[in-house]
Formats: structure tokens, C-alpha cells, sequence
């Protein structure tokens, strides 16, 4: 399985791209950025969701269309994740939103988990999108991944913005069921844990702290 979706050859997404790694751009900028890389991400994500007949009578005509078949769960990663969010529940209003607060701690790169607000997945069939702009040693979105997995997810998908290559080995080799959607995958991760080229720290810059 192991399947990762690079979008970096959309001439959109690279041009967004620039803007978000450019260390001169304020947050306004930086945001609008974000939530147009988030949208191709999310509709990429969203192509294979399963799908049901619903018949349905227009003003003119009886017709059918496919309509969503399972519960749709965000599900970011705190802080950064919330980036995301809007723009999802842009594309599927109907979703529901779960939460996961991870900080990585700045000298063992370990995430330290401080929140969670999620439901038992094994009471309906559901897809969990994670939302998380930075895949850097994969650390956060193991530790997310987990969680999802101990309250019965089965359907997850990780979304980020830019990944590591570590990262993405990192995750792959813990969660090989998990599909990765991404705009663009780096270089390398330097020795503070940051990716490089990158943004620098994805959550300050989106805030503005
Ligand atoms: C960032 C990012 C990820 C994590 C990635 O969050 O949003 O959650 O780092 O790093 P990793 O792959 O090495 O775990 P951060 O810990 O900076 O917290 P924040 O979102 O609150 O700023
Ligand atoms: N978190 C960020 O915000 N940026 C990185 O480069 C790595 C982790």
C-alpha cells in the first residue's frame, strides 16, 4: 500500500508554494497561501471517497447523482493543523471535526501530547483526514495516527502541506495502511528537525506569534 500524492507539478500549487516559503511573507499572505495549497490537497484526498446512488427529482426531471457514502472526519493537529480547516469544511460542510493537540518538544523532537477530542469510529463507517501542514520527522502524525487507531479508525489519510522525506519513511513504516496527499515533498531535515528548504515553523507564521 504505502501510497504518497505529490501536487508540486500543478503550476497553482508551486506558485503557492513560493509564497508560503518566502521568509518575507506576512501572515495575511502566508494564510491565503496556505488555504490554496490546503484546497488542492483536499480535493486530490477526496477523489476515491466511496460514493452511493441517491435519486433525486429536479424541477424537470427525475436523475441520479453519487452523494457521499461515509462520515467524513478532520481531524487537525494542533495547532498548525487548524491552517486546514476552514477550507475543508468548505469543500464537504457536512464533515465533522475531531481534534489532537501535539507539540514537538524542541530538544528530543518528541511530540508531547496534550489534547484529544475524538469519537469511537467503530459506531459508524468513517474516513479520517488528518490535517497537518508539516510531515517533519513524522513523529506528530505517528502519534496522531495512533490515536485515530485506538479509538477504531480504520479509513485514515494523512494531509500535509510540505513533508519530509524522513518523515514520510518514518510513517510509512509504522502506518503502511495510511495514504499520505501533499504539495510538495522536501530536500531533507536539518539537525534542529526543521524542513528544509521548507517555511521555518508553519504555526507561528500562520498565527503571526
Ligand atoms: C509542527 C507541525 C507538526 C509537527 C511536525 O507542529 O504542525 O505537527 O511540527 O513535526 P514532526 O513531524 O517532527 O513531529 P509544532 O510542534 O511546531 O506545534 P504547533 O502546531 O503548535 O506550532
Ligand atoms: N514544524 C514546522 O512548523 N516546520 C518544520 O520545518 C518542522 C516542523
Amino acid at each position: 500500500m504505502s501510497q504518497i500524492t505529490e501536487l508540486k507539478s500543478h503550476p497553482l500549487v508551486s506558485h503557492n508554494l513560493a509564497i508560503l516559503r518566502n521568509k518575507d511573507t506576512d501572515s495575511q499572505h502566508f494564510r491565503e497561501a496556505a488555504h490554496s495549497l490546503s484546497r488542492f490537497v483536499l480535493i486530490s484526498a477526496t477523489e476515491s471517497l466511496r460514493t452511493v446512488e441517491q435519486v433525486i427529482e429536479t424541477p424537470l426531471k427525475r436523475t441520479q447523482e453519487q452523494i457521499l457514502a461515509d462520515d467524513i472526519w478532520f481531524v487537525p493537529v494542533l495547532r498548525a493543523g487548524l491552517a486546514m480547516v476552514d477550507v475543508a469544511l468548505e469543500l464537504i460542510p457536512s464533515a465533522h471535526v475531531g481534534f489532537i493537540g501535539l507539540y514537538r518538544d524542541e530538544d528530543s523532537l518528541l511530540p508531547q501530547h496534550y489534547y484529544k477530542n475524538l469519537p469511537d469510529f467503530s459506531k459508524q463507517t468513517s474516513t479520517c483526514f488528518i490535517v497537518d501542514p508539516m510531515l517533519a520527522t513524522g513523529g506528530s502524525c505517528i502519534a496522531a495516527i495512533d490515536l485515530l487507531k485506538e479509538q477504531h479508525a480504520t479509513d485514515i489519510k494523512l494531509l500535509t502541506l510540505i513533508s519530509a522525506p524522513e518523515g514520510i519513511k518514518e510513517v510509512f513504516a509504522k502506518h503502511p495502511d495510511v495514504s499520505i496527499f501533499t504539495a510538495s515533498i522536501d530536500e531533507h531535515l536539518n539537525e534542529s528537525g526543521y524542513i528544509v528548504p521548507g517555511l521555518g515553523d508553519a504555526g507561528d507564521r500562520y498565527f503571526g506569534t
